[in-house]
């Protein structure tokens, strides 16, 4: 820590958060494959069609709009939206490498150099206005034929097909990239497995088998991607990426407190225990049990899983939770691909995500206490609906009052004695949303014309919060 007054510490990695699905664009050109993000439908209505039965993968351009196949084309404009980041002072950007821009099928030997060259080019960039890329290897965007032909990741060979890409983007960026995350918010498929894993589960009494077969895959191929990091970048950190949100109970009654602790140590902690400390948790046991799950662990993978273990937890909190036992008759929230009753001290946002910052510092702590390994907020940020000005000006002040408060808390926690390495703020420049495939969801700093109905220029604009941001990052979190 750099001195007794300051927030934060010296060297603090501000930035902002996207992933290649959501912004590139370009969903066919350099050669890139089709992968799930691109057959995902546009619309609230998104997850529930993935969910119905009989949904069949196919682009079907009769029926739905494809809202990421253009993006905000991110492909073409990456060095006007560079220079953008680098105006705000970024040090860092969180982004994504799409798997099939790479490995088309996910199947092939070679990779294609095309899509290699793109990162290349975007890395550059980056260095070019001394912003350091954090890249996430997998972020909701598996090539489409290994959900297809393979059923994703419920299927070994995927792991084989996965290491092969990891390899070659660590060896071809060993020069370029320091900071790696394995698989963006693994733990999301537990609600939703088919952006992170590539299926649905339609049976609902196999459905934590396949999940957590799944995730054993997830955990082994993981692990062999920590390991060639290790042998190719030794000077690189590598991390997880979960998604968080610290449990309440309803109440004190210990049927509830009980009910909430074992929803966050199945939910929110499971894929970090096994990342960090390299086994699976005693709880999982009973949970395994009650739950008809008899993985297939084949020889080596504990001691793989054991040994290669991640250097820091990088990950995403927008809420926090509150769970209860029996939810007859009571209301119930929606969130971040997962849902909870109501709580009734918190207010929430245009999609009903409770806004809760207080929550970010609980959790840092718990995170902290359980792991003490290095945390980075990877995701963090309100969506909502924005105005543009009759003067063209985007005044949005409820995004630089959430900002502030989670700032404040993450400060908090600092103060706590937590070791924290960063903060990128999701969706720095506006982008698709992920779960519901809307414009009109906007996270940025940066505002994009681009609207739900598919019209809209592309020009970006700076938001009010543009210029508050750049302040936070020139006084390191002083100035708020
Ligand atoms: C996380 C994802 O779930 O939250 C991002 O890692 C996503 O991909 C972000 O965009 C915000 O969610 P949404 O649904 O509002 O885009």
């Amino acid at each position: 820590m750099s001195g007794e007054n300051k927030r934060f510490p010296e060297g603090f990695l501000w930035g902002g958060a996207t992933a290649a699905n959501q912004l590139e664009g370009g969903f066919h050109e350099g050669n890139k494959g089709l992968n799930i993000a691109d057959v995902l439908p546009g619309g609230k209505e998104r997850l529930k069609v993935l969910k119905e039965p009989g949904f069949d993968f196919e682009i079907d351009n009769e029926k739905y709009n494809y809202p990421n196949h253009e993006a905000i084309d991110f492909y073409h404009r990456y060095k006007e939206d560079i220079a953008l980041f680098a105006e705000m002072g970024f040090k860092v950007y969180r982004m994504s490498i799409a798997w099939s821009r790479i490995f088309p099928t996910g199947t092939e030997l070679e990779p294609n150099e095309e899509g290699l060259a793109f990162y290349d080019r975007v890395f550059d960039e980056l260095h070019k206005h001394g912003i350091e890329p954090v890249v996430t290897i997998s972020h909701y965007e598996m090539p489409l034929t290994l959900v297809k032909d393979y059923g994703g990741w419920r299927s070994r060979e995927v792991i084989t097909f996965f290491e092969r890409y990891a390899k070659a983007i660590l060896n071809r960026y060993k020069g370029k990239v320091k900071y790696w995350m394995t698989f963006n918010e693994i733990n999301s498929a537990l609600h939703f497995p088919i952006m992170s894993m590539g299926f649905s589960v339609e049976e609902e009494e196999t459905k934590y088998q396949q999940i957590f077969q799944g995730f054993h895959h997830q955990f082994v191929a993981s692990s062999l991607a920590v390991k060639a990091c290790k042998e190719i970048i030794p000077t690189a950190e590598i991390g997880c990426m979960i998604l968080v949100a610290p449990v309440y109970s309803y109440d004190c009654n210990p049927e509830n407190v009980m009910y909430s602790l074992q929803e966050e140590q199945i939910f929110t902690f499971f894929c970090g225990d096994v990342h960090v400390r390299g086994e699976y948790p005693a709880y999982s046991k009973r949970f395994f049990k009650e739950h008809n799950v008899m993985l297939d662990i084949q020889a080596g993978d504990l001691e793989l899983i054991k040994e290669y273990t991640v250097d820091y937890i990088g990950f995403s909190y927008y809420m926090s939770l509150t769970q209860m036992k029996d939810k007859t008759g009571v209301e119930i929230t929606p969130g971040n691909l997962l849902e909870g009753v109501k709580n009734p001290f918190l207010k929430a946002s245009d999609w009903g995500w409770e806004i809760d910052p207080t929550g970010l510092r609980i959790i840092l702590n718990k995170l902290y206490d359980r792991y003490q390994l290095p945390l980075f907020v990877v995701e963090n940020g309100l969506g909502a609906y924005d105005k543009v000005e009759e003067d063209g000006s985007i005044q949005d002040d409820y995004r630089i009052d959430y900002l502030r408060s989670h700032i404040e808390a993450m400060a908090e926690a600092v103060e706590d004695g937590v070791d924290l390495m960063g903060y990128t703020s999701w969706g720095c420049i506006d982008l698709v949303s992920a779960s519901t495939g809307e414009f009109s969801k906007r996270y940025g700093f940066i505002y994009v014309d681009k609207h739900d109905d598919g019209t809209g220029t592309l020009e970006r604009k700076k938001k009010k919060s543009f210029d508050w941001y750049q302040r936070v990052i020139a006084t390191n979190g002083e100035e708020l």
